[in-house]
């Protein structure tokens, strides 16, 4: 049996979805020293407890990586996501107002939107991965659909934890191995994009170091 060849779409959303991901959690990170100094010291912590060895179950263990890859909230792969409807429905407001969404009709949901919604994302104009950690978990406090940065429902992202683990590895590397600075302005987003992208580009210096095992 030969398995199916994936689209180039596919292809494209796979890649560039984490390489733009990746660049905004190192263009965050590198213009917020407190931030900065997080994850280098969970990754301090991480060699001294497991050597530079690092596997799936350790890359769990990132949990400041984790919550700074969050930055899709500033940072979305779309500004909406689109779905048809099939079935008529009600949606009753928090102010009280009823709509009835008809069948055949097309729903917009704005994600750059609901990733601002100040009663869900205390702040939202700032940047503090924080807001992600337990005790807050800002994207799940406001239920399942709050933060849908990887879709949702029936057809939300499959590559979703994979995402995760591949931009952990490239920014564990990158934070026990070199000192970064930030030398560029920070980047506005390129909405010409369907996946806005940095403007311009990024330019980072680099020194070497070796995060102590010991
Ligand atoms: C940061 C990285 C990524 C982001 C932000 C992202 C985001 C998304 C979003 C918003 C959707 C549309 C979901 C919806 O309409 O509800 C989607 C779909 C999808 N993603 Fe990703 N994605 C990422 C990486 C990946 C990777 C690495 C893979 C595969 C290895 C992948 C595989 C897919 C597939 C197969 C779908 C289509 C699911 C369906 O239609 O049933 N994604 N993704």
């Amino acid at each position: 049996m030969v398995a199916p060849r994936p689209s180039r779409r596919s292809l494209v959303h796979r890649k560039q979805t984490s390489s733009t991901t990746s660049t905004w959690t190192g263009a965050r990170l590198l213009s917020h020293p407190t931030f900065l100094a997080a994850v280098v010291e969970e990754q301090k912590q991480i060699v001294k407890k497991y050597g530079d060895q690092i596997d799936y179950s350790i890359l769990l263990e990132m949990e400041t990586l984790h919550c700074c890859i969050k930055v899709l909230r500033m940072h979305p792969p779309t500004a909406s996501l689109f779905r048809k409807v099939h079935k008529s429905f009600i949606v009753n407001t928090k102010e009280g107002t009823q709509y009835e969404i008809p069948k055949g009709h097309t729903i917009a949901s704005p994600m750059l939107f609901n990733n601002n919604i100040p009663s869900i994302f205390k702040d939202p104009g700032v940047y503090d991965p924080t807001r992600f950690r337990p005790g807050r978990e800002e994207d799940k406090a406001g239920g399942k659909f709050c933060f849908t940065v990887f879709g949702g429902g029936r057809h939300s992202c499959l590559g979703e934890a994979y995402a995760y683990m591949q931009i952990k590895v490239i920014w564990s590397h990158l934070l026990r191995n070199f000192e970064l600075e930030l030398v560029s302005p920070f980047p506005e987003m390129d909405w010409s994009k369907i996946m806005p992208v940095p403007k311009g580009k990024v330019m980072v210096t680099y020194k070497r170091r070796s995060v102590p095992s010991t």
